[in-house]
């Protein structure tokens, strides 16, 4: 998987990229409606396990939340991909995206949140894409909408009401 947009480029992670997945689980803006420390590495081991659950996942299945580089000088931007979650006794694909503080109010995230969605669909062959976000992260939630996902329901998720959000793949 190698996805080019007109400013990003976005490719599967590898264990060299341990300084970025650092960089990230330190990030104010990147982990501010995360569940506090589920993102920090504890220590090198731990960091290297964390990468190597996004390698794996990307191997059995095609997803993963992958690293978003800037083409013009491959800064590292954030992080945009998919995991599987539980949504009616069903598993089913959540759509996601976080960027490093810096990197915020500049389209970054709804650029590489279209391309991922047309991936998961096209590539990846999914039917159904869901998306959630607390009320108060009106960013995200407007991302959401800009790429075309429509508002489904609430939803509670690590104990925290979400908008859920969801997309269907026109056939
Ligand atoms: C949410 C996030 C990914 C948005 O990234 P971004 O690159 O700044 O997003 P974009 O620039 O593509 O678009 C943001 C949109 O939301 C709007 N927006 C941003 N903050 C907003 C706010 N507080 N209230 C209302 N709208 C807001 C912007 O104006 C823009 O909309 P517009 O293009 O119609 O003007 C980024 O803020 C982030 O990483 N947040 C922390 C992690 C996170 O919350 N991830 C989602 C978890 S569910």
């Amino acid at each position: 998987m190698h996805i080019e947009t007109q400013r990003l480029i976005l490719r599967p992670w590898t264990l060299a990229d341990a300084p970025y997945y650092e960089t990230m689980s330190r990030d104010i803006g990147y982990n501010c409606f995360a569940s506090p420390g589920v993102y920090l590495a504890r220590d090198a081991a731990d960091l290297i396990a964390k990468i190597q659950k996004r390698i794996e996942a990307y191997a059995d299945h095609g997803i993963s939340k992958f690293p978003i580089f800037r083409k013009t000088d491959g800064a590292f931007v954030g992080t945009c991909g998919a995991d599987f979650f539980e949504l009616d006794g069903q598993r089913e694909l959540e759509m996601g995206y976080r960027l490093l503080l810096e990197h915020w109010e500049q389209g970054y995230a709804t650029e590489a949140a279209l391309a991922m969605r047309d991936y998961l669909f096209q590539k990846v062959g999914a039917s159904a894409l869901y998306g959630f976000a607390v009320r108060q992260n009106a960013g995200s939630i407007r991302v959401l909408e800009k790429i075309g996902f429509t508002y489904r329901q609430p939803i509670v998720y690590g104990d925290v009401v979400h908008q859920l959000y969801e997309a269907r793949r026109r056939s």
